[in-house]
C-alpha cells in the first residue's frame, strides 16, 4: 500500500482474523492447506504479511486447527496469536471460536488463509467502505470469469450497494445460478453485531457446517446494514482450494511479480517461462533471459545479466554480474562485475569478489574469492579461501575432507597454482607463490615459492621406436 494511501485514511485500531483451520480436503494432499506454496511461500504467508502491511497497529489471529501444531511452528516467526478451533465445524465455527479474542474491538478485518493474492490496497478500500457505509458487514466480491464454486451474492437489485444474503454454490436455487458476483470469503464486521448474532448461525445445510456466509442474512434480517465492495481484479479474491487452482494461483502471483519487476526497470525476456519468487528484488538495468529461476530472498543489482536456465536461490548478486547459461547458486554472495559459468554450481557459503571469474563446471562451498580471482575450468573449491588475482588452474582441486572433518584451504594474493593440482587441507600457499601443474601439495608453500608436488618426469630416448619394431618382429614370426 502506498503511503499516501495510509495517510489519507487511517484505519483505526483492529484485529485481523486469519481463517486458516481447515483440512483443505480438495488438494488430497497430508499437507495442511494453508501450507502449501504458491509464488514460493506458504499461502497463509501471503495473507498474513498482506494483514502486517494494512496497518502497522492490527493484532493479527489466525485461527488454526488442522494439523494445528504444524501450522503454528511454520508460521511461529511471524508473530501473528493463535487461536485453536479443535474441531473444523464451519467458517461461522471458527468465528465463534475466536470470539473471546475480538470482544475488545470495535470491529474486525476476516480474511481467508487460501485467498493468498489479496492485495492491502483492496482491504484498505474494504476497510474504508465499511467504516463510511456505517455497516455491520461488508463483504469484499468479484465477478471473475468462471465463479463455480464460490459462494454468491444476493442483491435485492443490481443497483442496491446493500446485500440480503450470500447462498453457497450447493444451495443456489433457480435464477440464482446465473448470478457471476461471488464472495471472496473476506469480510469487516463491526464487533457489536457480529457477536449479537453469532450464536444463531445453524448447520442446517448439505455439510452440517456453521457457514460465517449465513451472517449476512442474519444481520440484514435483523434490519442492520450489510454492504459489499467488488474487487476490480477479481484475481485477487480466488481462492486455492484444488492442486489445480494452486498452480494458477502461483502463475498469476509469478506474473505479477515479473511486472513488478518489468516496471521498475528490470527486462525479462519470455516471462511466462521464469519462475521468480514473490520477495525477490531486482535494480534496474538487469536483463534475464529465459528459463531462469530466481528464489527465495535473493537480490540482484543493477546491469546484471542472467542466462537461460540458471537457478539463483537466496543468493545476493552485485551489479554488472554476468550468470551464464544453467547454473545453480545458492545461499551466496556475488560481488560487482564477477562472471559466473556456464555451468558453475556456487554453493552455500561463497562469497565471489568483485570481477572475479568462476568458470565452465566449476564447483564452489563456502569458498571466498577475492578480487578479480579466477578458477576458469572444472575446479571445485570448498572451505577456501583464494586472495586477490590469484588464478585457480583447470581441474584444480581442495581436498577439503579427511573423511571426519573439514579443512580449510588458505591461498594467499596472485597465487598460481598450476592445472590439475591437489591442495591437501588443512593447507596455506603465501602470496604470489607457483604451484607447479599436476602437484599434490599436502605442506604450506611460503610466499613467493615454487611448489611441485609430483614425481620427475622420464624421458627415454628412441624407447618407442624400439618397442614398434619389436612388436612388428613378433607380428610376422608369429
Ligand atoms: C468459502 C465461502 C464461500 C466463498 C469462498 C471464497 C463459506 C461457508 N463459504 O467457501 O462463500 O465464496 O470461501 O474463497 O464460508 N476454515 C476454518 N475452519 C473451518 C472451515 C474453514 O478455519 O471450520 C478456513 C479454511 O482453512 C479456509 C477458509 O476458512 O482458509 C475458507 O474455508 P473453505 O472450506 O475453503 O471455504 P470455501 O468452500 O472455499
Ligand atoms: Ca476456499
Amino acid at each position: 500500500m502506498s503511503k499516501e494511501a495510509k495517510q489519507e485514511h487511517p484505519l483505526p485500531k483492529l484485529a485481523v482474523v486469519i481463517m486458516a483451520a481447515g483440512k483443505g480436503t480438495r488438494l488430497k494432499s497430508r499437507r495442511p492447506k494453508v501450507l502449501h506454496e504458491v509464488g514460493g511461500k506458504p499461502l497463509l504467508s501471503h495473507v498474513i504479511g498482506t494483514a502486517a502491511r494494512l496497518a502497522e497497529n492490527s493484532d493479527i489471529y489466525a485461527i488454526i486447527g488442522h494439523e494445528a501444531e504444524r501450522v503454528r511452528a511454520a508460521m511461529a516467526s511471524t508473530g501473528v496469536q493463535f487461536i485453536e478451533q479443535k474441531e473444523q465445524r464451519g467458517t461461522g465455527h471458527a468465528i465463534q471460536c475466536a470470539r473471546e479474542a475480538i470482544a475488545g474491538y470495535e470491529h474486525i478485518l476476516v480474511l481467508s488463509g487460501d485467498v493468498p493474492l489479496i492485495t492491502a490496497d483492496t482491504l484498505q478500500h474494504l476497510m474504508t467502505l465499511h467504516l463510511a457505509e456505517g455497516a455491520a458487514m461488508t463483504i469484499l466480491t468479484a465477478t471473475p470469469e468462471d465463479p463455480a464454486g464460490y459462494g454468491r451474492v444476493i442483491r435485492r437489485s443490481p443497483d442496491r450497494s446493500d446485500v440480503d444474503a450470500i447462498v453457497e454454490q450447493k444451495a443456489l436455487k433457480g435464477e440464482q445460478h446465473s448470478i457471476r458476483e461471488i464472495n471472496s470469503g473476506i469480510y469487516a464486521f463491526k464487533v457489536a453485531p457480529l457477536l449479537k448474532y453469532l450464536d444463531k448461525l445453524s448447520n442446517d445445510n448439505s455439510h452440517r457446517e456453521f457457514y460465517l456466509t449465513d451472517m449476512a442474512a442474519h444481520l440484514h434480517t435483523g434490519g442492520e446494514k450489510v454492504a459489499a465492495l467488488k474487487a476490480e481484479e477479481a484475481v485477487e479474491v480466488l481462492g486455492a482450494n484444488t492442486i489445480a487452482e494452486l498452480v494458477a494461483l502461483d502463475a498469476n502471483l509469478r506474473m505479477a511479480t515479473a511486472r513488478r519487476l518489468m516496471a521498475g526497470g528490470v527486462t525479462i525476456f519470455r516471462p511466462e517461462t521464469c519462475v521468480i519468487d514473490a520477495e525477490v528484488e531486482v535494480e534496474p538495468d538487469t536483463i534475464i533471459e529465459p528459463f531462469v529461476q530466481l528464489l527465495g530472498k535473493t537480490r540482484i543489482g543493477a546491469e546484471c545479466r542472467i542466462r537461460s536456465y540458471s537457478v539463483i536461490e537466496n543468493c545476493t548478486l552485485g551489479a554488472d554480474v554476468v550468470v551464464l547459461q544453467s547454473c545453480v547458486l545458492t545461499e551466496s554472495v556475488v560481488s560487482d562485475s564477477a562472471r559466473i559459468g556456464p555451468f558453475a554450481r556456487i554453493r552455500p557459503g561463497s562469497e565471489i569478489g568483485q570481477e572475479a571469474h568462476v568458470g565452465n563446471f566449476v564447483e564452489t562451498k563456502k569458498a571466498k574469492l577475492g578480487k578479480g580471482a579466477k578458477a576458469n575450468h572444472l575446479t571445485y573449491i570448498g572451505d577456501a579461501e583464494v586472495g586477490a588475482g590469484s588464478n585457480i588452474g583447470a581441474g584444480v582441486i581442495t581436498c577439503n575432507y579427511d573423511g571426519v572433518h573439514k579443512h580449510l584451504t588458505r591461498i594467499g594474493q596472485k597465487v598460481f597454482v598450476g592445472s590439475d593440482s591437489t591442495l591437501v587441507a588443512p593447507i596455506e600457499i603465501g602470496d604470489g607463490a607457483y604451484i607447479g601443474a599436476g602437484s599434490c601439495i599436502t605442506r604450506d608453500v611460503p610466499s613467493g615459492a615454487l611448489a611441485v608436488g609430483r614425481s620427475r618426469q622420464v624421458v627415454k630416448e628412441g624407447w618407442a621406436v624400439a618397442r614398434h619394431a619389436a612388436m612388428e618382429k613378433m607380428k610376422s614370426t608369429s
